[in-house]
């Protein structure tokens, strides 16, 4: 659909961040040649080269819920060894891999804690599950970035986002087969220029549409200033045991 593609296009615009971030956790993986990796939500495929580069003759699989997100990934982020497909948390296709590597995708699963039990099915032993996610949301975040808000929408923001801090990644980790081999806090700190900016990046990051929004009273609550946006996140690299 185009509205779909037109939002995945904003979405690639905005992602600097996220980017940078799951890059430095590349860095840090360190994968290997030869290693067969997937990347789970993929979003427009500009990691996912990356991971393809590295491991290069591995293979990476990316996949996304999103049919326009998969779309671009393939028109623009293409490899010889590297495929795109649908599919998600839910249904994820494939086995033995030996990193399965998620940025900033899971706050957007609200089963989350659900997915680690398949996701270590799916990793040959000593394979690594790593990922950046938001930290939980608390309802003081939420009155601070959303001071604009009706009540109604901002319970309706906060039931889309599941967090996770460091001790529930702990604790579901060790139920589910994984030892911790590093987990961090990070902070996700984003500026917009102005408030345009600012609702296109929620608009892209949220799935929002506008008509969910009083422009004027996000205009009141921030004036002409920058918008400034102060998060939390956790970032971690687990094991199969
Ligand atoms: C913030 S984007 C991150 C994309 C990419 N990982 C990156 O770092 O650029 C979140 C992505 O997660 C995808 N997503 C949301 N729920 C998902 C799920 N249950 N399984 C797989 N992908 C999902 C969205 O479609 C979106 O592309």
């Amino acid at each position: 659909m185009a509205c779909e593609f037109n939002q995945a296009e904003e979405y690639s615009k905005v992602n600097k961040r996220q980017t940078e971030d799951g890059l430095e956790l590349i860095g840090r993986l360190n994968p290997q040649p030869g290693q067969k990796v997937l990347d789970l939500g993929c979003g427009t495929g500009n990691i996912t080269k990356v991971l393809a580069e590295r491991v290069n003759p591995g293979t990476v699989l990316g996949i996304d819920v999103d049919p326009s997100r998969v779309e671009i990934a393939k028109e623009r982020c293409a490899a010889a060894n590297l495929d795109y497909a649908l599919g998600g948390t839910d249904k994820i296709p494939g086995e033995d891999y030996d990193l399965i590597f998620c940025n900033y995708v899971l706050h957007w699963v609200t089963d989350n804690a659900n997915v680690f039990g398949p996701i270590a099915s799916k990793l040959k032993p000593g394979g690594r599950f790593a990922f950046i996610l938001l930290d939980v949301i608390t309802q003081q975040m939420i009155d601070e970035h959303l001071g604009w808000a009706t009540e109604q929408f901002k319970q309706g923001f906060l039931c889309r986002l599941k967090g996770l801090s460091i001790s529930d990644v702990e604790k579901l980790a060790a139920e589910n087969g994984f030892e911790v081999e590093d987990i961090r806090p990070g902070a996700y700190a984003l500026e917009f220029d102005n408030v345009e900016e600012y609702m296109e990046g929620y608009l892209v990051h949220g799935g929002l549409s506008r008509k969910m929004f009083d422009e004027n009273k996000i205009r009141e609550f921030y004036g002409s200033e920058k918008v400034k946006m102060n998060l939390r996140t956790t970032v971690a690299i687990l094991r199969k045991k």
